[in-house]
Protein backbone atom coordinates (compact mmCIF):
# COMPACT_ATOMS: atom_id res chain seq x y z
CA UNK A 1 0.00 0.00 0.00
CA UNK A 2 0.89 3.33 -0.75
CA UNK A 3 2.02 5.50 2.23
CA UNK A 4 -0.70 8.66 2.84
CA UNK A 5 0.89 11.52 2.20
CA UNK A 6 -1.51 14.78 1.48
CA UNK A 7 -1.53 16.37 -2.17
CA UNK A 8 -1.31 20.18 -2.08
CA UNK A 9 -3.80 21.78 -3.95
CA UNK A 10 -2.80 25.44 -5.25
CA UNK A 11 -6.22 27.66 -6.25
CA UNK A 12 -5.44 30.36 -8.61
CA UNK A 13 -8.27 32.94 -10.04
CA UNK A 14 -8.35 30.96 -12.98
CA UNK A 15 -6.91 27.40 -12.24
CA UNK A 16 -6.37 24.62 -9.62
CA UNK A 17 -3.21 22.88 -9.65
CA UNK A 18 -3.58 19.34 -8.44
CA UNK A 19 -1.97 15.89 -8.24
CA UNK A 20 -1.81 14.13 -11.52
CA UNK A 21 -3.89 11.58 -12.18
CA UNK A 22 -3.53 8.22 -14.10
CA UNK A 23 -6.77 9.19 -16.41
CA UNK A 24 -5.18 12.39 -17.25
CA UNK A 25 -2.90 10.24 -19.90
CA UNK A 26 -4.66 10.79 -22.73
CA UNK A 27 -5.23 14.74 -22.18
CA UNK A 28 -1.48 14.60 -21.54
CA UNK A 29 -0.97 13.15 -24.88
CA UNK A 30 -3.41 15.12 -27.01
CA UNK A 31 -1.68 18.47 -25.86
CA UNK A 32 1.76 17.33 -25.72
CA UNK A 33 1.75 15.58 -29.08
CA UNK A 34 1.92 19.34 -30.84
CA UNK A 35 5.39 19.83 -31.78
CA UNK A 36 5.17 23.61 -31.02
CA UNK A 37 4.61 22.62 -27.04
CA UNK A 38 7.45 19.97 -27.26
CA UNK A 39 10.22 22.02 -28.99
CA UNK A 40 10.91 24.78 -26.54
CA UNK A 41 11.14 22.23 -23.65
CA UNK A 42 14.33 20.11 -22.61
CA UNK A 43 12.81 16.64 -21.85
CA UNK A 44 9.55 16.09 -23.72
CA UNK A 45 9.69 14.03 -26.92
CA UNK A 46 8.57 14.04 -30.14
CA UNK A 47 6.16 12.71 -31.50
CA UNK A 48 4.79 12.07 -28.21
CA UNK A 49 2.36 8.55 -27.46
CA UNK A 50 -0.45 7.70 -24.88
CA UNK A 51 2.80 5.41 -23.71
CA UNK A 52 4.83 8.74 -23.11
CA UNK A 53 2.24 10.00 -20.96
CA UNK A 54 1.30 7.12 -19.07
CA UNK A 55 5.29 6.49 -18.52
CA UNK A 56 5.30 10.34 -17.16
CA UNK A 57 2.38 9.68 -15.09
CA UNK A 58 3.38 5.94 -13.32
CA UNK A 59 7.25 7.59 -12.61
CA UNK A 60 4.85 10.01 -10.20
CA UNK A 61 4.61 7.15 -7.85
CA UNK A 62 8.44 6.92 -7.11
CA UNK A 63 8.76 10.57 -6.57
CA UNK A 64 10.49 11.97 -3.18
CA UNK A 65 7.93 14.28 -1.74
CA UNK A 66 10.68 16.34 -0.45
CA UNK A 67 12.68 16.40 -3.90
CA UNK A 68 9.81 16.85 -6.57
CA UNK A 69 6.31 18.16 -6.96
CA UNK A 70 4.18 17.78 -10.11
CA UNK A 71 0.61 19.45 -10.73
CA UNK A 72 -1.36 19.12 -13.39
CA UNK A 73 -3.11 22.61 -14.18
CA UNK A 74 -7.01 22.23 -14.46
CA UNK A 75 -9.69 24.59 -15.99
CA UNK A 76 -12.76 24.33 -14.92
CA UNK A 77 -14.12 24.81 -18.13
CA UNK A 78 -11.06 23.09 -20.47
CA UNK A 79 -9.82 20.77 -17.60
CA UNK A 80 -6.42 19.57 -17.74
CA UNK A 81 -4.94 22.76 -19.76
CA UNK A 82 -0.99 22.34 -18.49
CA UNK A 83 1.82 20.77 -16.22
CA UNK A 84 3.99 22.51 -14.17
CA UNK A 85 7.04 20.56 -12.18
CA UNK A 86 9.48 21.12 -9.64
CA UNK A 87 12.39 18.70 -9.59
CA UNK A 88 15.75 18.13 -9.78
CA UNK A 89 17.64 20.22 -6.77
CA UNK A 90 17.79 19.14 -3.25
CA UNK A 91 16.15 21.56 -0.81
CA UNK A 92 16.17 24.98 -0.22
CA UNK A 93 16.89 24.99 -4.13
CA UNK A 94 14.42 23.41 -6.88
CA UNK A 95 14.25 24.03 -10.42
CA UNK A 96 10.76 24.59 -12.32
CA UNK A 97 9.46 23.60 -15.57
CA UNK A 98 5.72 24.02 -17.04
CA UNK A 99 3.92 23.63 -20.44
CA UNK A 100 0.90 24.60 -21.61
CA UNK A 101 -1.54 23.35 -24.41
CA UNK A 102 -1.41 25.61 -27.63
CA UNK A 103 -4.71 26.68 -27.48
CA UNK A 104 -4.19 28.38 -24.23
CA UNK A 105 -1.28 30.37 -24.81
CA UNK A 106 -1.33 33.86 -24.42
CA UNK A 107 -3.83 34.69 -21.89
CA UNK A 108 -1.65 34.88 -19.05
CA UNK A 109 -2.47 31.50 -17.71
CA UNK A 110 1.05 30.23 -17.01
CA UNK A 111 2.01 33.61 -15.48
CA UNK A 112 -0.65 33.23 -12.70
CA UNK A 113 0.19 29.30 -12.33
CA UNK A 114 3.93 30.12 -11.43
CA UNK A 115 3.36 32.88 -9.03
CA UNK A 116 0.59 30.67 -7.09
CA UNK A 117 3.03 27.73 -7.61
CA UNK A 118 6.29 29.76 -6.19
CA UNK A 119 4.23 31.04 -3.41
CA UNK A 120 3.52 27.45 -2.35
CA UNK A 121 7.14 26.41 -2.66
CA UNK A 122 8.18 29.06 -0.22
CA UNK A 123 5.02 28.88 2.49
CA UNK A 124 4.10 25.84 2.51
CA UNK A 125 8.36 23.61 0.85
CA UNK A 126 10.26 25.21 2.66
CA UNK A 127 12.20 26.48 -0.81
CA UNK A 128 14.18 29.47 -0.39
CA UNK A 129 14.67 29.86 -4.04
CA UNK A 130 13.87 28.41 -7.32
CA UNK A 131 15.57 27.86 -10.48
CA UNK A 132 15.18 28.19 -14.31
CA UNK A 133 16.49 27.46 -17.43
CA UNK A 134 14.58 28.45 -20.81
CA UNK A 135 16.05 28.21 -24.47
CA UNK A 136 17.35 31.58 -25.53
CA UNK A 137 15.04 31.02 -28.32
CA UNK A 138 11.51 31.30 -25.74
CA UNK A 139 10.79 34.61 -25.11
CA UNK A 140 7.13 33.22 -23.90
CA UNK A 141 8.98 31.45 -20.90
CA UNK A 142 11.21 34.48 -20.88
CA UNK A 143 8.24 36.38 -20.47
CA UNK A 144 6.41 34.24 -17.64
CA UNK A 145 9.45 34.15 -15.47
CA UNK A 146 10.05 37.84 -15.45
CA UNK A 147 6.81 38.39 -14.71
CA UNK A 148 6.94 35.86 -12.24
CA UNK A 149 9.80 38.38 -10.30
CA UNK A 150 12.96 35.85 -11.80
CA UNK A 151 15.95 37.67 -12.15
CA UNK A 152 18.51 36.38 -14.41
CA UNK A 153 21.88 34.46 -12.90
CA UNK A 154 24.19 35.32 -15.77
CA UNK A 155 24.72 31.71 -16.42
CA UNK A 156 24.60 30.61 -20.09
CA UNK A 157 24.95 26.64 -21.17
CA UNK A 158 23.90 23.92 -24.18
CA UNK A 159 20.55 22.48 -23.18
CA UNK A 160 19.52 19.25 -24.86
CA UNK A 161 16.45 19.39 -26.61
CA UNK A 162 15.06 15.82 -26.74
CA UNK A 163 12.37 16.50 -29.68
CA UNK A 164 14.71 17.99 -31.68
CA UNK A 165 17.57 15.56 -30.99
CA UNK A 166 20.29 19.03 -30.46
CA UNK A 167 21.70 20.82 -27.50
CA UNK A 168 20.91 24.41 -27.32
CA UNK A 169 21.67 28.01 -26.46
CA UNK A 170 20.07 28.64 -22.67
CA UNK A 171 19.95 30.93 -20.00
CA UNK A 172 19.81 30.75 -16.18
CA UNK A 173 16.86 32.73 -14.33
CA UNK A 174 16.43 32.62 -10.27
CA UNK A 175 13.69 33.21 -8.32
CA UNK A 176 14.26 34.45 -4.66
CA UNK A 177 11.90 33.93 -1.89
C1 LIG B 1 5.92 29.33 -22.29
C2 LIG B 1 4.41 29.11 -22.09
C3 LIG B 1 4.21 28.23 -20.88
C4 LIG B 1 3.76 30.48 -21.85
O1 LIG B 1 2.43 30.29 -21.38
P1 LIG B 1 1.32 31.46 -21.49
O2 LIG B 1 0.21 31.15 -20.57
O3 LIG B 1 1.03 31.70 -22.92
O4 LIG B 1 2.16 32.67 -20.89
P2 LIG B 1 1.54 34.06 -20.41
O5 LIG B 1 0.35 34.38 -21.26
O6 LIG B 1 1.41 34.01 -18.93
O7 LIG B 1 2.74 35.04 -20.77
C5 LIG B 1 3.36 34.97 -22.04
C6 LIG B 1 4.07 36.25 -22.28
O8 LIG B 1 4.99 36.03 -23.34
C7 LIG B 1 4.81 37.01 -24.30
N1 LIG B 1 5.20 36.42 -25.57
C8 LIG B 1 4.63 35.39 -26.20
N2 LIG B 1 5.28 35.14 -27.35
C9 LIG B 1 6.27 36.05 -27.42
C10 LIG B 1 7.28 36.33 -28.38
N3 LIG B 1 7.42 35.59 -29.47
N4 LIG B 1 8.14 37.33 -28.12
C11 LIG B 1 8.04 38.06 -27.00
N5 LIG B 1 7.09 37.85 -26.06
C12 LIG B 1 6.23 36.86 -26.28
C13 LIG B 1 3.36 37.38 -24.22
O9 LIG B 1 3.12 38.62 -24.79
C14 LIG B 1 3.13 37.35 -22.72
O10 LIG B 1 3.62 38.52 -22.11
P3 LIG B 1 2.62 39.75 -21.71
O11 LIG B 1 1.59 39.17 -20.79
O12 LIG B 1 3.53 40.71 -21.04
O13 LIG B 1 2.04 40.20 -22.99
C15 LIG B 1 3.76 28.46 -23.33
O14 LIG B 1 4.05 29.25 -24.46
C16 LIG B 1 4.27 27.04 -23.58
O15 LIG B 1 3.78 26.11 -22.97
N6 LIG B 1 5.25 26.89 -24.49
C17 LIG B 1 5.78 25.57 -24.83
C18 LIG B 1 6.46 24.88 -23.66
C19 LIG B 1 7.58 25.72 -23.05
O16 LIG B 1 8.29 26.44 -23.75
N7 LIG B 1 7.74 25.62 -21.72
C20 LIG B 1 8.75 26.37 -20.99
C21 LIG B 1 10.08 25.74 -21.08
S1 LIG B 1 11.31 26.74 -20.24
Amino acid sequence: MRPFRPEPIIETPRLRLRAPRRSDAARIAALCSDFEVARTTARLPHPYALADAEAFLASGDGLDPAREARFALEHPAEGLVGFLSFFGEPAPATEIGYWLGRPYWGAGLMTEAVKAALAWAARDWGRTYVRAWRLDENPASDAVLVKAGFLYTGERRQTFVLSRGEALPSRGQIWLA
